[in-house]
């Protein structure tokens, strides 16, 4: 093991990492919604006003700063009227896209405003364009944050919420490009356009839409909305979608190269961001319309025995391993991006938190939320790692993934450093550069590993992927071994070096 190091420069920082980075996303899609966060209020399932009770208390631990519903696809085929008013008269409707089932459109507008409210995170509505229309959307904004006396705002509070809800921010359709429509990226910008004209500010909450973007790091798309789109002033955001996807037979079961194919492709992360950002400079040279990343995450092949329209998958560590070099990548480009959203929260794809009748875990992925949350609020710190590369196969293909990757933050006289080190086997050594000689006072380093690439929480032996607090000397050294297969998070007071 060569020694590695990691300069980081307390000079010129990035920028802000929002907590919107750190955003997650519901959709109502297997057991997301049904079972996964809402039981109703006469389930034997513990729950505060029909919201599953220990759901709520682990994602407040991780405080999600915001949420994205109702889809998804699924957001172009909903229609916000079915799920407000008295919940038993609310109509039965078949979920379309994901495997037929029935909505009883029971967890509503104000079900899930109820939800951001408990978990301190702010509301991001995904509007319908594919199977909607203007006046649908504008009047749901309007229902949602009008404190005057029209008949939307009067509905609102007669439905149990007299003051406006004020939520900021809102999708004009999703992947406009696939399932919200089939556009070409002309026709959507024309219909994004006619929408955003009639999504205004209503009694001082000044909405922030936001635009379909590219699926992945499509250029195309972006450049011919954008410049189809013109001066046009009524966007603040512009969402791509990328999905590392999944190498390997299931989430579970990969080989050690496959393990680097993921943790590579979840990686290209960064590419999407800086060549998207890229892009959008050229049309918008000022920043005026922020780059958000409103779905992310692994996608495996379907598990046995459960519906693959409902999208369920376990999630190992090395799921953990890709939302971490994820998130690391959006903290070292802070300045380009606005936000991101997690897909999703509860029992689909990349989730956070996993149930089944009463009993609910943790997936290694929420303990990486909950590591970077110190993150949070923090300047982006430029950070250089210099580390050998590992070198694997695809195939016939050669590639290879970086040694070590990772972000670094300052609030007020406390670093985080979070750092990945994807390698199979091998610890790796790292000697910490602070530029201006700042020294490290004292630290604490948690650690997300296991011996055993592919572990997993299951509902017996729920602690398996776990944080562990380990020691380290990094204070009196400036060095630290970051172990195989791991996610470290080291918090650090700075002095000044003598
Ligand atoms: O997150 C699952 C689905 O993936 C979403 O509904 C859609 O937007 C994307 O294709």
């Amino acid at each position: 093991m060569g020694l590695a190091t990691i300069s980081i420069s307390l000079e010129e920082p990035v920028g802000a990492i929002r907590p919107e980075l750190h955003g997650q996303f519901a959709e109502h899609l297997g057991g997301c919604i049904d079972d996964g966060i809402w039981v109703g209020e006469d389930s034997a399932i513990a729950n505060v006003g029909g919201i599953r009770a220990d759901v709520l208390e682990a994602l407040g631990r991780i405080r999600p700063p915001v949420i994205r519903w109702p889809g998804g696809c699924y957001a172009d085929d909903y229609h916000w009227e079915d799920g407000v008013g008295p919940r038993k008269e609310r109509p039965r409707r078949v979920n379309l896209w994901w495997g037929q089932n029935i909505e009883t459109n029971h967890f509503g507008t104000h079900e899930f405003l109820q939800l951001c409210r408990y978990l301190g995170a702010e509301p991001y509505l995904a509007g319908n364009v594919g199977s909607g229309s203007v006046r649908e959307m504008r009047e749901w904004m309007e229902y949602c944050n009008f404190a005057g006396d029209s008949t939307l705002a009067r509905r609102r509070a007669g439905n149990g919420s007299p003051m406006p809800f004020g939520v900021r921010h809102w999708g004009v359709g999703n992947e406009n490009w696939g399932c919200g429509g089939n556009f070409c990226p002309e026709d959507y910008a024309a219909e994004y356009k006619r929408y955003a004209t009639y999504l205004r500010d209503f009694s001082g909450t000044k909405p922030f839409l936001i635009a379909c973007g590219p699926d992945g790091n499509n250029a195309d798309w972006t450049r011919r909305f954008l410049s189809k789109l013109g001066k046009f002033p009524h966007i603040q955001g512009y969402a791509a979608h990328y999905y590392c996807g999944t190498a390997g037979p299931s989430a579970t079961e990969f080989d050690v190269n496959q393990w680097y194919e993921l943790l590579e492709k979840a990686a290209r992360m960064d590419d999407l961001i800086v060549e998207q950002r890229g892009l959008m400079d050229g049309f918008d040279p000022e920043r005026k319309i922020g780059l958000v990343v409103d779905e992310w995450g692994t996608w495996h092949f379907p598990t046995p025995g459960r519906n693959p329209a409902h999208l369920w998958q376990q999630s190992t560590l090395r799921d953990a391993l890709a939302a971490a070099i994820t998130l690391d990548s959006f903290h070292r480009h802070a300045e380009k991006l606005v936000m991101a959203n997690i897909a999703q929260m509860v029992n689909v794809l990349q989730a956070l938190v996993l149930t089944e009748g009463d009993r609910m875990l943790l997936t290694p992925t929420y303990h990486v939320f909950d590591l970077y949350q110190s993150h949070r609020g923090g300047r982006s710190l430029r950070t250089t790692f210099d580390a050998p590369a590992i070198p694997f196969a695809v195939g016939d293909e050669r590639r290879q993934i970086a040694g070590l990757s990772g972000s670094a933050s300052l609030k007020g006289d406390v670093l985080t450093l979070t750092v990945v080190n994807p390698h199979a086997s091998f610890p790796q050594e790292a000697e910490v550069r602070l530029a201006n000689g700042a020294m490290i006072a004292e630290a604490t380093n948690m650690v997300i590993t296991h011996e055993d690439l592919a572990a997993y929480n299951t509902f017996e032996d729920a602690r398996n992927v776990a944080v562990q607090r380990v020691a380290t000397d990094i204070a009196e050294t400036g060095r630290h071994v970051f172990p195989p297969r791991s996610v470290t998070a080291i918090r650090a007071r700075l002095r000044e070096g003598k």
